[in-house]
């Protein structure tokens, strides 16, 4: 960046799927950023892109992006199991990262990826978008100003439908690639809010099913959760309920109740009986929603890491932050897997 009158941070997004686009847009929204650069291992995809954007170099592999001197961040879109590789390598090279849920197939590659950043003094990012709407946002400070009195349940129901056709890209359909399946690749957006919003969770029971015979990841997970303030939570996740219907987390106390109302790229907050709190457009982009082309959520997120980046401080989701989920999504599993509540360790409990 040196030599530079202006400061403006240089982005290669590697992974140029529809997320790709929705990062390049947010990307673009930012005084103080600029694309760069774009890589995907289908070139065309990262042509497609590139055409969008005046000056978005396109780079034949991850090495040739990262050795630029013309790339000074990277955002990674990519099948789960490229998390860790794609992302140790664009911190070793001394590029800024932020990268979309989750953090890495696991807690072991997630703190190493956490460690590997403090070491290289480089800004670690995780996009959970659904955290920095404004419904959201507004949910969190009447809570904390106690607006709902003392909460007893947090209800979370993702009834979500992904076809065979969804499953087609086949690393989301392989246990080794993706990590899992409903929980660790649409639950995870909820569970990371019920984090956000209530506290770090102490323990937890799980039961997961594949209900399609084609599938190999979960497409039914049902859970129960212990917050460390004691407050339980009752989780019912699937990508196999046809009509799909709304995501909901609802958060029940006494005197009041609020519901975050998650609708294909609509975030809206009820508290009570009242009309809803705010309407954010946040697009949820995946293949079932290729229409989709922005997303409120993850202009913020970019634009606080961009932020970050100058301040010289951490983004507001950090690499810590997202190992949160990271240790509650391995715990659900072992509990799936041993059939007994489970202890959730790491960063819950710092
Ligand atoms: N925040 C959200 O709401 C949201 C929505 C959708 C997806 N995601 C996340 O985005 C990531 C990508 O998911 P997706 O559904 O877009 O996947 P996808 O399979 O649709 O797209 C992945 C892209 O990566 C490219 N790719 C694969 N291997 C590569 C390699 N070795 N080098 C370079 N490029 C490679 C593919 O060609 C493809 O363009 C995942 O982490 C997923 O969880 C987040």
């Amino acid at each position: 960046m040196e030599g530079r009158t202006i400061k403006q941070i240089r982005f290669g997004v590697v992974g140029c799927s529809p997320i790709g686009f929705v990062h390049a847009d947010a990307i673009d929204q930012i005084s103080d950023a600029a694309l760069s650069g774009v890589m995907d291992a289908d070139y065309s995809r990262a042509e497609l892109l590139s055409n969008n954007y005046t000056g978005a170099n396109v780079y034949k592999d991850l090495q040739e992006l990262l050795q630029s001197p013309d790339i000074d961040a990277v955002s990674l879109c990519l099948p789960h199991h490229l998390h860790y590789d794609f992302c140790k390598a664009a911190i070793e090279a001394g590029k800024h990262v932020l990268i979309e849920k989750p953090l890495a197939l696991n807690v072991a590659q997630g703190e190493a990826l956490v460690e590997a950043a403090r070491k290289a003094d480089v800004r670690l990012g995780v996009v959970f978008q659904n955290r920095v709407v404004p419904a959201v946002q507004q949910l969190k400070e009447l809570l904390q100003a106690n607006a709902l009195g003392d909460i007893h349940l947090v209800d979370i129901r993702v009834k979500w439908y992904r076809d065979r056709e969804y499953y087609k890209a086949a690393w989301r359909a392989d246990p080794d690639k993706a990590g899992g399946g409903v929980l660790v690749t649409q639950a995870i957006h909820f569970l990371d809010l019920a984090l956000y919003l209530i506290d770090a969770v102490k323990e937890v029971f799980c039961a997961v099913s594949t209900i399609r015979p084609w599938l190999q990841v979960e497409d039914l997970a049902l859970g129960q959760l212990r917050f460390n303030n004691g407050i339980m939570g009752n989780m019912v996740c699937s990508t196999a309920i046809n009509p799909e219907e709304p995501a909901i987390l609802e958060i029940h106390g006494s005197p009041g109740s609020a519901r975050i109302q998650e609708n294909r790229g609509l975030v809206t907050f009820h508290l009570g009986n009242q009309q809803p709190y705010a309407d954010a457009p946040n697009a949820h982009q995946d293949a079932s929603v290729p229409s989709l082309v922005s997303s409120e959520g993850h202009s913020i997120v970019f634009k606080d890491f961009v932020a970050s980046i100058l301040e010289k401080r951490n983004p507001v989701i950090d690499g810590r932050e997202a190992l949160k989920t990271l240790y509650l999504i391995e715990s659900l599993y072992r509990s799936s897997k041993k059939g007994q509540w489970i202890e959730v360790g790491g960063v819950q409990k710092r």
